[in-house]
């Protein structure tokens, strides 16, 4: 009996230790299939409802949905000169760290919020997040089947149809290599073509729900959350010259590099200089303090990093979490220990380099107007509200205002490392600039008629 109650005593302690060990608050450090991932999101709306609402962008092949959760002070609008940000993971269904990150992160914010995390509360009240924890849903539930503990390297990596969705993006790297030669746009390379992307029929659903997705909302900036090795990287990942590993500087080079620093830093395995390859025979060559250009690790043509870049406003890194593309399930909070700051920080990073508001001189905004920084071979354009946020590494920069119809204004802008500076620009249309000398002339006409007395 006593030796029973002994065991009884033992065993509920030993229950208690192992929740504490898994949990952190309201975070529970399992996986999550799809019922299990929807059921989650839906507990975070369920607690913080007045910061988040849940969306589907569309359906995979096999028609789940593809989720969203937003977190921001108004969940469902734009507000006008609020930065939108976007994480995306499991885009490589195999590569299930991202995606259990993403639904931690949400339970984390709606905790720290609920708690009053003034870091926290500050970030969702200026921002407007949205977190997609699995872009291939599809390709997860196909890695999760197998049995055992060990997954195999390549099994559910792609869509149902078997399309790798890191390579079905319209290739626009090749269309920026031919402008850059023979001029042509710097951005926004997919202006005007949305009827071609709904009619290719090469692009899997996964894909073009995210492309209609990247250009119905004026992200800022983004990251792609992946598996198998541990790096941020940034663009160009798909080099000028077609050969495999290769340096490929975008325009925004220097600022990449800081954004995927400022992921890298805070997540002591993915920064340590000592850290020893995942495998005895990859090769990190290209890694410095935990980050790589896309180009000079290996080219990787049709991705979405660079899509983002040429398509949109969005800046997108991809970030490699883990080793082990799907792990065992008790070593997942430790890397969510590795990665939470990093995770936040990142974020924080959209409100970086310059931002404001184009309008005319009667203060109408004016969408669709070019924003050019002197010495950067890449404009952005403003959102329908005539916001607009330039991204920029620390400096002295002359940045232009244009659009159709109005007189350019250039103004000279220095840039600390954040928070990003307030710069408005009140544009003259050339009608009114017409219309004014047309006065001038008439009154200076007036003048000389009765000075001269006609
Ligand atoms: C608030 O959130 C920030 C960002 O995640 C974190 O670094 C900080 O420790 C949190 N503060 C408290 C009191 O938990
Ligand atoms: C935005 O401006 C560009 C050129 O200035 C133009 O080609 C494009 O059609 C415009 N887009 C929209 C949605 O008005
Ligand atoms: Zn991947």
């Amino acid at each position: 009996m006593k030796h029973f109650l002994t065991v009884v005593i033992l065993g509920a302690a030993v229950v208690t230790l192992v929740s504490a060990a898994s949990t952190d608050g309201a975070i529970s450090f399992e996986y999550h299939r799809y019922e299990e991932l929807r059921k989650a999101l839906v507990s975070v709306w369920l607690q913080c409802p007045t910061i988040t609402r849940i969306y589907t962008i569309g359906e995979s092949f096999e028609g789940r949905e593809l989720l969203v959760l937003e977190m921001s002070d108004n969940p469902g609008t734009h507000e006008p000169g609020e930065p939108e940000f976007k994480y995306i993971a499991n885009m490589h269904g195999n590569e299930a760290v991202g995606r259990e990150l993403l639904i931690y992160l949400a339970q984390y914010l709606c905790n720290q919020y609920q708690q009053g995390n003034e870091t926290i509360i500050d970030l969702i009240h200026n921002t407007r997040i949205h977190l997609m924890p699995s872009m291939n849903p599809d390709g997860f539930e196909k890695a999760a089947s197998q049995s055992g503990e060990i997954k195999d390297w390549f099994v559910g990596r792609s869509n149902a149809q078997g399309v790798d969705l890191n390579r079905n993006f319209p290739d626009l790297d090749r269309i920026i290599y031919i402008n850059e030669r023979e001029g042509g746009a710097n951005n926004h390379l997919l202006q005007n073509m949305k009827k071609a992307v709904d009619e290719n029929t090469k692009l899997a659903p996964e894909t073009k729900a995210v492309i209609h997705w990247i250009m119905d909302i004026p992200f800022v900036l983004s990251a792609n959350l992946h598996g198998g090795d541990v790096v941020a990287n940034y663009p160009y990942d798909e080099t000028r010259t077609g050969s495999t590993h290769e340096y490929s500087a975008s325009p925004d080079d220097v600022m990449f590099k800081s954004l995927a620093r400022a992921y890298s830093m805070y997540n002591p395995v993915m920064s340590d200089p000592h850290r020893a390859p995942c495998r005895k025979n990859d090769d990190d060559s290209s890694f410095k303090d935990g980050i790589t250009n896309g180009g000079a690790w290996y080219s990787v043509p049709g991705g979405m990093q660079d899509f983002n870049y040429l398509s949109s406003n969005s800046f997108e890194i991809t970030l490699e979490l883990s080793c082990d593309k799907f792990p065992n399930e008790e070593t997942l909070k430790s890397y969510w220990e590795q990665n939470r700051n990093s995770l936040v920080n990142y974020i924080e990073q959209v409100h970086r380099g310059v931002k404001g508001f184009i309008r005319d001189l009667q203060g109408n905004p004016i969408s669709n107007a070019t924003v050019s920084v002197e010495g950067i071979d890449h404009d952005i354009t403003t959102a329908k509200d005539g916001d607009y946020w330039r991204l920029l590494a620390p400096g002295n920069y002359k940045v232009a205002a244009s659009a159709p119809g109005y007189l350019t204004v250039i103004k000279k802008v220095a840039v600390p490392y954040s928070p990003a500076t307030r710069v408005d620009f009140e544009l003259e249309s050339l009608m009114e600039r017409k219309e004014e000398e047309r006065e001038e002339l008439m009154d200076w006409w007036k003048m000389m008629s009765e000075t001269l007395n006609f």
